[in-house]
């Protein structure tokens, strides 16, 4: 964004241009304008994936916890520079994150609009819309979207289409899939993520596929403190992979970023992240706390 579009956003969101400038006093707990990031470690090497670790902030936050969470995450050090960092925040706080967050996390919206253009879609936000304020990712499918919380969900034909608008206006997509609790005792994972993927693998063409990254999180694992272990994880995405190569192209299959997503959290990162096929992770309660930092360090 150029500065006049940062100075107008954050007045939008309630800081003056000068504060965003730096020229007026503020509390220490108070984010200003988008900070530099840091990097440390060592780059992802040509042909390597370098590692993608989402945030999801859900329906969490009010304005000042936001800005409180972006003071933690501004202060939080640095990121390695073999890993990618996005953070999906609720549409509502995304002026402010645009603003205010430091300039080595790209900003995400958890949805976006099927409608390629604006226009009378009461409620929605259209792609375009969200590039042009400056959003680079969108979270599509995840399953809480999928199941519909008390609205009709949104089924894998239309998250497919979702998913084709958002790569056609330029935005990158984390791309959810993943079984339910019921599905995985019964021994049908893969044909339920198979069933997930198809309509996209339709609609994408392999130049589409770039700019998205497979998002595998187990329904059951989402929220409720149980992690898929390593293994278990590890067999899915490389069952994921091979859907891939097998549907998509075997290039796409080797260069697509496959993220593991449920109950992720520092403690755990690491021995996810060391699988060969887990090129990242789609954090939900643990992106809201400082701990987010120690999943993304888990990639050192
Ligand atoms: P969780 O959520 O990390 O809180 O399990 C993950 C997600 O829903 O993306």
């Amino acid at each position: 964004m150029t500065d006049k579009a940062i100075a107008a956003t954050a007045v939008a969101v309630g800081l003056t241009a000068g504060y965003v400038a730096g020229t007026q006093k503020r509390e220490k707990s108070e984010p200003v304008g988008r900070p530099s990031g840091s990097t440390t470690g060592t780059a992802a090497k040509e042909g390597e994936r370098k590692y993608l670790i989402g945030g999801n902030w859900k329906c969490n936050g009010t304005l000042e916890s936001a800005k409180a969470l972006i003071v933690t995450l501004n202060e939080a050090g640095p990121i390695p520079a073999n890993v990618e960092v996005a953070v999906c925040v609720p549409a509502i706080h995304i002026p402010l994150v645009l603003a205010t967050l430091r300039d080595d996390i790209a900003v995400g919206a958890q949805n976006c609009g099927v409608n390629t253009k604006q226009g009378a879609f009461t409620g929605e936000i259209c792609p375009d819309q969200l590039v042009d304020i400056g959003v680079t990712w969108v979270c599509i499918g995840h399953s809480e979207r999928r199941e519909g919380f008390e609205m009709a969900g949104e089924d894998s034909a239309l998250v497919a289409k979702k998913v084709k608008v958002a790569v056609d206006a330029g935005l990158n997509v984390m791309f959810c899939i993943g079984e339910k609790k019921e599905e995985r005792e019964k021994g049908v994972t893969m044909e339920v993520c198979a069933k997930q993927m198809e309509p996209a693998a339709k609609l994408l063409t392999e130049d589409d596929w770039s700019k998205v990254s497979i998002a595998y999180e187990p329904v059951w694992a989402i929220g409720t403190g149980l992690t898929a272990t390593p293994q278990m994880a590890q067999e899915t995405h490389a069952d994921v992979r091979n859907w891939m190569s097998e549907n998509v192209s075997p290039a796409v299959a080797k260069a697509i970023r496959i993220q593991y997503g449920g109950s992720m959290k520092g403690a755990n990162a690491k021995d996810l992240l060391a699988q060969a096929d887990i090129d990242g992770g789609l954090i939900g309660g643990a992106s809201l706390k400082a701990d987010f930092f120690n999943v993304i360090n888990g990639a050192l």
